[in-house]
């Protein structure tokens, strides 16, 4: 009796959260998935300097929103309008990255490999081949069937301040430390004026330009992005080694050289303002925290299906 209710304890356990992920997922079923993936990303960023920021950035999105299952990787189909061709798209990007390594994954092991956990180690990947920390990358992840433009505006916005970053982190399980580490990926990667236009142009009724902006730094934003309804969206660096992870983005915080209003929020509370701290003295800091923290963000899952294809459910 006892051991009856404890299988069944068991299995609501594992019903409700999903199974859990774990490192040796694919020891038996596609023991090489790791190196196939890794040498796609990598053969791709030789070619292409951008792709590690496109892989992290599409990570982050597809976790944000209904868990780190694939729907960011999904076409719109029909009346559906998927994800990627949602509003805040305009930086997505390396999607071929992933089709290139399902292609590959799934000429030696068909149908057992994940779509979602093909980005999470291309992430991983990515990071790695920018400079930054590797990590153990929890798998066995299953992809969704739903993707909905409408559901990027569950994003946080990089008008966000600091309460309303807060808020959106810890609606998916994530803290403020989580927050302080995880911003650490816009050391890579571009962005376009359309994400920081606030802070340079009509500020407030009183002020043209954000006084939390470097004057000089907002002068040369000014000159990429002239107008507040900029036509000519151009891109600007997210900081001066974009395409390598390292902990600048931290000292720019201090400098008031970063773009985006939520960046800048860090420093509105004390446990952030730390942190910020902590991480621009101290790369280990921030690797060891970033680590931590991107396997907290990319363990909710919410899928049912191994895709055969990343960009079309089955
Ligand atoms: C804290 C809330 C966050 C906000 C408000 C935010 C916002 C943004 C915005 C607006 C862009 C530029 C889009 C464009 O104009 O092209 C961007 C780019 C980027 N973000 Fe974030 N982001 C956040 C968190 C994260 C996290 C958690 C990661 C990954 C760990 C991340 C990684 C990146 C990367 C790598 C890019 C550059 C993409 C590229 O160059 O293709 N961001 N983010
Ligand atoms: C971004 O979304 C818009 C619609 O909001 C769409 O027209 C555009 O093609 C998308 N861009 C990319 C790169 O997917
Ligand atoms: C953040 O913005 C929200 C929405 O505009 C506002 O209600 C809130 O008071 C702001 N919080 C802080 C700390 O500025
Ligand atoms: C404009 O922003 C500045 C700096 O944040 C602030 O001191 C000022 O009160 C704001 N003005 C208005 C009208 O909101």
């Amino acid at each position: 009796m006892a051991s009856m209710f404890i299988s069944l304890l068991i299995f609501s356990f594992f019903f409700f959260l999903g199974t859990p992920l774990s490192s040796n997922y694919y020891q038996n079923t596609c023991p090489n998935v790791e190196s196939i993936i890794k040498k796609v990303v990598s053969d791709a960023t030789r070619n292409d300097k951008t792709a590690p920021a496109g892989l992290l950035r599409m990570h982050f999105h597809d976790c944000f929103i209904r868990g780190c299952d694939g729907s960011v990787l999904l076409n719109s189909k029909g009346k559906n309008t998927a994800e990627k061709d949602g509003p805040p798209n305009v930086s997505l990007h390396a999607f071929y990255v992933i089709d290139k390594a399902k292609k590959a994954v799934e000429s030696v092991c068909p149908s057992v490999v994940s779509c979602a956990d093909i980005l999470a180690l291309a992430a991983r990947d990515a990071v790695v081949l920018a400079g930054g920390p590797s990590w153990d990358v929890p798998k066995g992840r299953k992809d969704g069937r739903i993707s909905k433009a409408s559901d990027t505006s569950q994003l946080p916005a990089p008008t966000f301040n600091i309460s309303q970053l807060q808020q959106s982190f810890s609606q998916r399980g994530l803290s403020l430390e989580d927050l302080a580490a995880l911003s650490g990926g816009h050391t890579l990667g571009f962005s376009h004026c359309s994400s920081f236009n606030n802070r340079i142009h009509n500020f407030n009724s009183t002020l043209d330009i954000d006084p939390s902006l470097q004057p000089s730094f907002a002068s040369s934003l000014r000159r990429f992005c002239t107008t507040k309804n900029n036509v000519n969206n151009a891109g600007v660096a997210m900081d001066p080694s974009s395409t390598s992870f390292d902990n600048t983005y931290y000292k720019l915080i201090f400098q008031h050289k970063v773009l985006f209003s939520s960046d800048n929020a860090l420093l509105s509370t004390p446990k952030t303002k730390n942190l910020v701290s902590n991480f621009a003295s101290s790369k280990d800091a921030f690797f060891k925290a970033f680590v931590k923290s991107m396997i907290k963000m990319s363990s909710f899952n919410g899928g049912q299906e191994i895709r055969k294809n990343c960009r079309f459910v089955n």
